[in-house]
């Protein structure tokens, strides 16, 4: 190889890192400075809040905030022990003896209706639920017990059923909120009305499909209950260091690691739209960093959001004793 080659190849590689370097940089710069925080002190003290997902990232930062705040909350989830070991470790954090762990697995429409007929049994009302469990694969196709692509019964058709087995109860609780953690990366995905149970698309895909049937879901949700005192408010929490990004690659896994917000940042949207009395009265929003944000278009498109309801209601196999929405 001529000299001349050695130092134009060099150069390139050089320039090419320091590009690298320069866009990483940004990214973490961004990622770092538009961080959304809620400083209100607003006490929960007589709330009941209902969360799923409140044993890890995310959910557990939300349940150990609202517990500080003398909230009495339902948290669940799937692994009993780690719900359990959870549990008691909000309780000596926190001080709130107040904490319930019960076991749900929202990829099963028979874990939900037991879990749900549980709560009609127990509680006399929830002044906020929040479909906050969510999960993540990679490559690894899976289907539910039910038959169902498991992201797209995850995320999206267990808190649609679990929604409609406790929108009674919702509704004895008026003035309550339903919370909706969604994700700003639903603008990269759509929802394919024309294959519901997408068992043969990639799973990494669906997840961000998910994110966007959680929105199109809350706007629907948010319509069909206008006339009631029951807000729905969707969250974006940002990209945020928790166990749905175990198994990001390296080098992707560095930027997890230092330029995404942990767990307790990633949380404060939830927790401001689930506290915040500001928001009395506010339904059908879009909250991302403790702010209102807008929503693309194409989520509010409100025929597409309508069939997708109404799809979603056969999906869940809703019956005709069930409450309808
Ligand atoms: N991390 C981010 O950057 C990010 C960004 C945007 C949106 N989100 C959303 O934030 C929410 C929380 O995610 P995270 O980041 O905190 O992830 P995480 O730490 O992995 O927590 C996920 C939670 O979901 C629960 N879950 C998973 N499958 C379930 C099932 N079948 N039934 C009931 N619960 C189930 C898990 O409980 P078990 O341990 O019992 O399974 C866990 O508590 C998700 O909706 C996610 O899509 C996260």
């Amino acid at each position: 190889m001529e000299l001349w080659e050695i130092s134009f190849f060099q150069l390139f590689v050089t320039a090419l890192l320091s590009k690298i370097v320069t866009i990483l940089l940004c990214i973490h710069i961004w990622l770092r400075t538009t961080v959304g925080r809620f400083y209100s002190t607003e006490r929960m003290d007589g709330k009941t809040v209902l969360i799923t997902g409140g044993n890890s990232g995310l959910g557990l930062a939300t349940t150990r905030d609202l517990a500080r705040r003398g909230a009495r909350i339902i948290m669940a989830s799937r692994k009993i022990e780690v719900g359990k070991n959870v549990k008691e470790q909000i309780i000596k954090e926190t001080g709130n003896k107040n904490i319930i762990f019960k076991q749900l697995d929202l990829s099963s429409q028979k874990s939900i209706r037991e879990f749900a007929d549980d709560i009609l049994k127990t509680e006399t009302k929830i002044d906020v639920l929040i479909h906050n469990s969510g999960c993540a694969s990679t490559s690894v196709k899976k289907l539910s017990v039910d038959g169902i692509e498991m992201t797209m019964a995850t995320n999206h058709y267990g808190p649609f059923l679990l929604t409609h087995l406790l929108i009674d109860l919702l509704k004895k609780s008026q003035p309550c909120r339903i919370v909706i953690v969604s994700s700003a990366y639903y603008k990269i995905a759509r929802v394919d009305l024309s294959n519901l149970n997408p068992v043969n698309t990639f799973p990494f895909y669906l997840y961000y499909v998910t994110k966007t049937a959680n929105i199109m879901f809350g706007l629907e949700l948010a319509k069909r209950l206008k006339d009631t005192k029951i807000s729905v408010l969707i969250v974006n929490p940002g990209m945020c260091n928790t166990a749905i990004f175990k198994k990001v690659p390296f080098p992707l896994n560095l930027i997890v690691k230092h330029s995404f917000k942990n767990a307790e940042e990633g949380a404060q949207t939830t927790i401001m739209v689930a506290v915040s009395k500001k928001l009395d009265g506010v339904s059908g929003k879009y909250f991302s960093d403790c702010r209102e944000s807008k929503l693309w278009s194409f989520v509010k498109n409100e025929e597409k959001n309508r069939i997708f309801w109404e799809e979603s209601v056969k999906m869940c196999k809703l019956r005709p004793s069930d409450p309808m929405i």
